[in-house]
């Protein structure tokens, strides 16, 4: 692994924003843009995120969570808004909020919001591969760390909690999140 790969990167080194102009081929015969739409816009500009604090190829490995909090119409121009929460050993936590503006009005909103993880990986091998150490400094910053922190912990509870429940029904009753 080049050395250089692995100095340790800030939030805002790697921060991004796109932006698009929502088209009929975006929307159902209503005008209302598909969720589907939104959601490759959000997993194009975290994987941005990804891949240049990884300095190598990213991939998507899970959605932890993704709100829509209001509609979004043919016409409007949303914008993305992309920045990493945390770096794991290979593993990256990328947070995501998208807003959209009526052009004409000149009024925008908060339409959704999501947490993707991507894990590094060699682009021949395909397998994971160490990623900077990330460096925080607002407190902000730091609140997204810990909360990144805990929502991975509950997706691994969540695992062996499923794993578990497969194979006795009678551990499907308590989530151990201790
Ligand atoms: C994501 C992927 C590289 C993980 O490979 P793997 O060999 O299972 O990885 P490991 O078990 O060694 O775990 C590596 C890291 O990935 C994380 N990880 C693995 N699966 C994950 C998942 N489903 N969600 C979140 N993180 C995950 C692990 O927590 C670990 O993080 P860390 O190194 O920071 O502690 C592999 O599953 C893959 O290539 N998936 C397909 C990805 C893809 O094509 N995405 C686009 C969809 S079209």
């Amino acid at each position: 692994m080049d050395k250089d790969k692995l100095q340790p990167k800030r939030v805002k080194d790697t921060m991004v924003t796109l932006a698009r102009v929502m088209q009929p081929s975006d929307a159902n015969p209503g005008g209302i843009v598909h969720g589907g739409s939104v959601m490759k816009e959000i997993d194009n500009a975290a994987g941005v995120v990804a891949i240049k604090h990884a300095g190598n190829l990213a991939v998507t490995a899970s959605i932890d969570r993704i709100d829509f909090h209001n509609m979004i119409f043919i016409g409007e121009m949303i914008t993305i808004k992309a920045s990493i929460n945390m770096a794991g050993r290979t593993s990256m936590e990328i947070g995501v909020r998208v807003d959209a503006e009526d052009l004409l009005k000149g009024t925008s909103r908060h339409v959704a919001s999501a947490y993707l993880t991507f894990v590094a990986v060699d682009k021949s091998t395909g397998k994971p591969l160490q990623v900077p150490e990330l460096i925080l400094d607002s407190d902000e910053e730091k609140r997204r760390n810990k909360q990144a922190l805990k929502r991975k912990e509950l997706r691994v509870a969540i695992k062996k909690f499923e794993a578990a429940c497969k194979t006795d029904t009678n551990s499907c009753i308590n989530l151990d999140i201790s």
